[in-house]
């Protein structure tokens, strides 16, 4: 049986409507009409992928990653870049709409780089091979190469054999100046091999969160700030979107303003902003981030920076804050209830959302706009091709200054 595609949602599936029935198809696109094999089939929606396309969307086109259809990682990349854009675009405005959220304009902020821009992956490693599991399972998919990740990660992929690796899995991340941290976990111990460490810039090999050559960090570079980055710590995926949503987010703070960077990593924001603002604060529950942050202050020379170790949701109102402003990026869950009642409770006078999650985004916003308006929202395409999307939404107190 056929089904039209009517648009798509936010995992980047397509919606169709058959029997009183949501269908959420994967690889299929707007206006196309295709088949589909059910994966799940519930009460009032099913579950599937296209098995074959009677009509193709005229925006098809051959996808830049020849493992797509399987990974499933890249859902977008059988359209162009510019298209895929529009579409993610669309998919935020669906789900505004609807939320009944009104934002008189969404800004797309491309990716100058829409391949080679990540600068880190996971891959699992299966009798010699690399490759990723197909999305929400553990198939595994081997690949010879993944077209988002940065030039000196496929080029180490190149050399993966150089890894003597049989199982397990291998995190790479990769700096402004292509050195590599190789995070490993494996039942059997990497060789150093000379020639890997000939050819590439490794900067550190961790097994089994042991350190077991060289460095377990390296130094991030972004426009003139310096940033310690452990391997654990967290760092944005995409350093030039990274770049654009600092250099854009500055605009919001001032000399008098003490502000929360709540979920901090490295302290990227707080270094970025500090000499703009009087003080911040910075709060993050991973300990060798927080560990990072604190060192990168002095790094670039900043001293009026604090960094707290904790959950956010555990920590928030342990610490004395008399603050005005916050800088809010959470991970994709987003906010736990007690920060959302916290915010609520002790109004700022403006939150800057940073979201890699629209969906808990919009979540949060629902309960924040008793107490806040939204001033912007915006999408920052940080990860082309992929379905995420990265939101920068602006909030301001409905009291007006505080
Ligand atoms: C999206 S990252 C943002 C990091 C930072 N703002 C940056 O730009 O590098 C989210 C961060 O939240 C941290 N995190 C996750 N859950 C947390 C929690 N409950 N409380 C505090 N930090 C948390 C993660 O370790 C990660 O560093």
């Amino acid at each position: 049986m056929s089904l039209k595609i009517e648009k798509l949602d936010y995992e980047g599936r397509g919606i169709a409507h058959q029997d009183g029935k949501i269908c959420f198809i994967k690889n299929a696109l707007p206006e196309e009409i295709v088949t589909m094999e059910i994966t799940a089939d519930k009460k009032s929606f099913s579950e599937g992928k296209t098995t074959s396309i009677i009509k193709k969307s005229p925006l098809r086109k051959e996808a830049v990653c020849p493992y797509a259809n399987q990974c499933g990682g890249c859902v977008f990349s059988c359209v162009s870049y510019e298209d895929s854009l529009n579409l993610k675009k669309e998919i935020l405005k669906d789900l505004l709409a609807y939320n009944k959220i009104q934002v008189a304009k969404v800004n797309l902020i491309p990716s100058s780089k829409s391949l080679g821009y990540r600068n880190k992956i996971t891959l699992k490693i299966k009798d010699e091979q690399f490759g990723y599991y197909a999305e929400e399972t553990h198939d595994f998919i081997p690949i010879k190469n993944c077209v988002i990740a940065a030039r000196s990660i496929q080029n180490l992929l190149q050399d993966f054999h150089l890894l003597h690796l049989k199982n397990g899995s291998l995190t790479i991340r990769s700096n402004y100046n292509d050195e590599l941290l190789l995070i490993i976990d494996s039942d059997e111990k990497p060789k150093i091999d000379r020639l890997l460490v000939e050819k590439h810039k490794i900067a550190g090999i961790i097994w089994n969160q042991k350190c077991v050559y060289n460095s377990p960090f390296f130094i991030e570079k972004m426009e003139q700030n310096l940033y310690k980055v452990h391997a654990d710590s967290f760092f944005q995926i995409n350093r030039e979107i990274a770049s654009k949503i600092a250099s854009d987010i500055t605009k919001y703070f001032s000399e008098e303003d003490i502000v929360y960077d709540l979920y901090c990593g490295v302290g990227y924001f707080s270094v970025k902003i500090a000499s703009k603002v009087k003080q911040v604060i910075g709060i993050e529950s991973n300990t060798k981030a927080i560990l990072d942050a604190t060192y990168n202050a002095s790094l670039n020379g900043v001293s009026n920076c604090s960094f707290h170790a904790g959950k956010v949701e555990v920590v928030i109102d342990k610490i004395p804050f008399h603050g005005n402003k916050a800088i809010i990026d959470p991970p994709r869950s987003g906010l736990k209830k007690n920060v959302i009642k916290y915010l609520q409770e002790h109004p700022l006078q403006q939150i800057v959302y940073i979201s890699c999650n629209p969906q808990t985004l919009v979540r949060d916003i629902l309960k924040l706009q008793k107490i806040y308006t939204i001033s912007s929202l915006d999408i920052y395409d940080m990860f082309p091709f992929t379905k995420h999307m990265e939101c920068v939404c602006v909030l301001n107190s409905k009291k007006g200054e505080i």
